[in-house]
Order: structure tokens, then C-alpha cells, then sequence
């Protein structure tokens, strides 16, 4: 163990954040084992990924057929899992979405959204949300605000970048629909004082900010977005990477609000752990972005593209379970909000829940140290939860969807006991 972690930390770049120092060996379904055999309960879920669960066998088993038949084509050949998982996409994904193209990572698909916004716009501005996540790359660095530390050294950053505040009622200390108003009279404000719209390409939005702390969009903000975009011919691009592949118990977080975005960014669950990617648009919009205008080698791999294929053949049958997750999870963080002191919120939608631990309920003030200590205690009783948010103290609740009910309720009653130690 410890010439293990000698060897990771002499070799492996510092700047790599790792939530934990757990050798892991193995995993399977909710369970990640480590060198010793103790077993840990992941619900960081690989950093939001593995929805169905690790090492899922109908995923598995297509990613091996595939692996034997035919591992890497780089855009040289085509082949069928790419057009099997694109017709599948297109039939899960919000209407409109009809086409896909394919990278390997989040930010690579946030970053091919806004290119195709701008070349099709013929505009360059692009207009975010303050507390959003879309990557670390220069490009999607350059739209990411949930945490100055992700720009820190790296300026200047892309220009006509624009932020725009995303309502946040919890912290802001007001009702939603006060932080509606607050937030949309603030861009209406961006247009008149700073670019008018006739330069914006793209509202680039997450429906639930995840990293920035696990804030749904009101409906109205959200449906404010869509009716601007339409009425100054603005593509709306939801950034679903984190939202979609069941994580809030839909398919995608759009299903919720019903409202379809022009261009729809996905990654993480898609392929529940095997490195895939995409982007889609209409038929429409993406027949005219020209052929080479935008490429990648590895994107589509044909491994990643018939484990995502497999991924939307099983989810499809889990949805219902999720639901019934999900309304037990609110219902019993309800009932742990209101025992304990430290729970300051709890807001979400499906299984993307944020925990907010403050140090009391009347300042609001953010408790960073309550999270260590849920964390490490966590992990004492075999589970893994991992924080999010600017200052550390939102709980990222994100059971697998293939979690038990009685899975459920070890895993809040383990935070139950975590939260009544830190307490007392
Ligand atoms: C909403 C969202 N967009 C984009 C990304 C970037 O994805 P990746 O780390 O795969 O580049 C993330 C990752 O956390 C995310 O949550």
C-alpha cells in the first residue's frame, strides 16, 4: 500500500485531483474493492459516470465482442456501433436532436457545440452562466465559472465570453422566483449595457448545474433562455454532460422542463466508463458544418460507441427505478434536514442531489469541515461520497441507478449517524 502511493505520487502529476488515496483493484455493480478486499460503496459514481453501476455485464460483454472484432478505425472506416448508437441517441435525446458527432471527453463535446453554434451563426460571442462546469480545456476553461481556481494561471482565456448569473435562491438568500427575476433582469441588462444579442452565437447552459453546486434551472429561467434564442436566432446548447444518461431519473435533464435545446452536449454516463463523448443538432444544423470543419481520432471509438449502445439498451428498463430512488432519497433528506443542524438544503432533481452542509441554518455559512468529516466517515463505513460546489460543502448525492432500496437507506443512514457524530 504505501510503496504503491510512494510510486503513484513520484510518477503521476500532482495537479491529477484524486478524492481518495483507495487502491482500487476491482469493482462491480455499486462496489469498488481495493488491494485488501475491503469494499466501498461508490456513490461518486466514477465522478458521475458509471450510472448503471461498474463494470455492468451487458456493457461489458458488448465492449468486449467489440474489442475482438475491431478496436480503433480513426475516422479511416466506418463502421456499425457508430451508426447503431447514433440512431439510438437520436431516439432518446430531446426532439430536434437528429445527428451526432463523436469525442472522447466532456469538454471536447461542450467545445464542438460551440464551434457548430458559432459556424452556423456566423457570430462569435457566446453568453454562460455563472457556477457552470463545462471543462478545463482552454476553450471550455474559458466557460466554466463554478470555481476561479479552474482559470487561476491560465489567462487570457477566450475572449466574447460573457457570464450571465444563474439563479442560485439558496445562497442568494431568496425564493426562486426572486432569483428568476434577478437573473434574467441581469442579462436583459448584458444586452443593453455590454453585447447586444444580434452578437451572440450561443446560450451555453447546464439544465442542473452540477459542479457549481447541483442547482436545477427554474422553469422559467430556462424557458426564458429558449424563447430569447428563438427570438434573436441564438442557439440554446444544453451542456447535459453530467444531467444526461439517466442521472435525473430521464433520460436527459430536458425531459423535465420540456424544452428542446438546438444543440445538445453529452459525455460521462454515456458509456458508463469507457471514454466516449458527442454532440448533437438537427439534421438541418449539422449538414452544414463542412466536412473537416471539425474532426477527431479517437472519438467514436468503436469499443466506446457498442458500450454506449449497450448502456441505452439497459438504462431504458431502470428509469422507473430511479424515479422511486430518487422520491424515497428526498423524502428521507427531508426528515435528516429538519434532525439535523447542519443540513442547510437539499435541492435536485432525480438522483443528482445536493446536500448543502452549512454551520447553521439562519447564516447559511458554508461548513467545508463537515464535509471532510461525512467524507472520511464515509469511507470508514464503506462509502464513498464526494463534495461539490465553490466552497466544498455540498454532499454531490448521485446513487448508481442500480442501487437497492436497501441500499438507499444504509447509505443515508450511515450519513444520518455520519452527521449526528459531527453534531455532537
Ligand atoms: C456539465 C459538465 N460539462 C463538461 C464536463 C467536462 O467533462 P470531461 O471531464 O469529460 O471533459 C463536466 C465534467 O465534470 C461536466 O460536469
Amino acid at each position: 500500500m504505501t510503496d504503491f502511493l510512494d510510486r503513484f505520487k513520484h510518477s503521476v502529476a500532482p495537479v491529477l485531483a484524486f478524492d481518495t488515496d483507495i487502491h482500487a483493484e476491482r469493482a462491480e455493480g455499486i462496489w469498488v474493492y481495493d488491494t485488501e478486499g475491503t469494499r466501498y460503496a461508490d456513490f461518486a459514481c466514477g465522478t458521475a459516470v458509471t450510472n448503471l453501476g461498474h463494470n455492468h455485464p451487458a456493457v461489458v460483454s458488448a465492449a468486449q465482442d467489440q474489442l475482438a472484432k475491431l478496436t480503433h478505425a480513426g475516422c479511416v472506416f466506418r463502421y456499425d456501433s457508430i451508426v447503431d448508437v447514433a440512431e439510438k441517441l437520436a431516439e432518446i435525446t430531446p426532439d430536434g436532436i437528429e445527428m451526432f458527432g463523436f469525442a472522447n471527453s466532456g469538454a471536447e463535446a461542450v467545445e464542438a457545440a460551440v464551434k457548430l453554434a458559432k459556424y452556423t451563426t456566423k457570430r462569435q460571442g457566446v453568453i454562460v452562466f455563472r457556477g457552470a462546469f463545462h471543462g478545463r480545456t482552454m476553450g471550455s476553461v474559458s466557460y466554466t465559472t463554478s470555481n476561479a481556481k479552474y482559470r487561476n494561471g491560465y489567462h487570457p482565456i477566450l475572449s466574447s465570453v460573457w457570464v450571465a448569473p444563474f439563479p442560485h435562491p439558496y445562497r442568494w438568500g431568496m425564493s426562486e422566483e426572486a432569483a428568476t427575476d434577478l437573473a434574467l433582469d441581469e442579462l436583459a441588462r448584458m444586452f443593453k449595457h455590454e453585447v447586444t444579442p444580434q452578437n451572440i452565437a450561443a446560450f451555453l447552459v447546464e439544465p442542473v448545474q452540477g459542479e457549481g453546486g447541483y442547482y436545477p434551472a427554474p422553469q422559467r429561467f430556462l424557458q426564458a433562455l429558449r424563447d430569447l434564442a428563438d427570438e434573436h436566432g441564438i442557439m440554446l446548447i444544453f451542456d447535459e454532460v453530467q444531467t444526461g444518461f439517466g442521472r435525473t431519473a430521464s433520460w436527459f435533464a430536458a425531459d423535465h422542463y420540456g424544452i428542446a435545446p438546438d444543440i445538445i452536449a453529452l459525455g460521462k454516463g454515456i458509456a458508463n466508463g469507457m471514454p466516449l463523448s458527442a454532440y448533437g443538432a438537427s439534421r438541418d444544423i449539422l449538414s452544414g458544418w463542412p466536412v473537416g470543419s471539425h474532426g477527431t481520432t479517437y472519438g467514436g471509438n468503436p469499443v466506446a460507441c457498442a458500450a454506449a449502445s449497450a448502456v441505452i439498451d439497459t438504462m431504458g428498463g431502470l428509469l422507473d427505478h430511479a424515479k422511486a430512488l430518487s422520491e424515497h432519497a428526498f423524502e428521507r433528506l427531508a426528515k435528516l434536514q429538519a434532525a439535523h443542524p447542519t443540513i442547510g438544503d437539499v435541492r435536485g432533481l432525480g438522483l443528482m442531489i445536493g446536500i448543502e452542509l452549512v454551520k447553521d441554518h439562519g447564516s447559511r455559512e458554508p461548513d467545508a469541515e463537515a464535509m471532510r468529516f461525512l467524507s472520511e466517515y464515509g469511507r470508514k463505513h464503506e462509502l464513498i461520497i464526494i463534495s461539490c460546489g465553490p466552497d466544498g460543502n455540498i454532499i454531490r448525492f448521485i446513487p448508481p441507478l442500480i442501487t437497492t432500496m436497501d441500499e438507499l437507506d444504509r447509505v443515508l443512514d450511515v450519513i444520518d449517524a455520519g452527521l449526528t457524530a459531527y453534531e455532537t
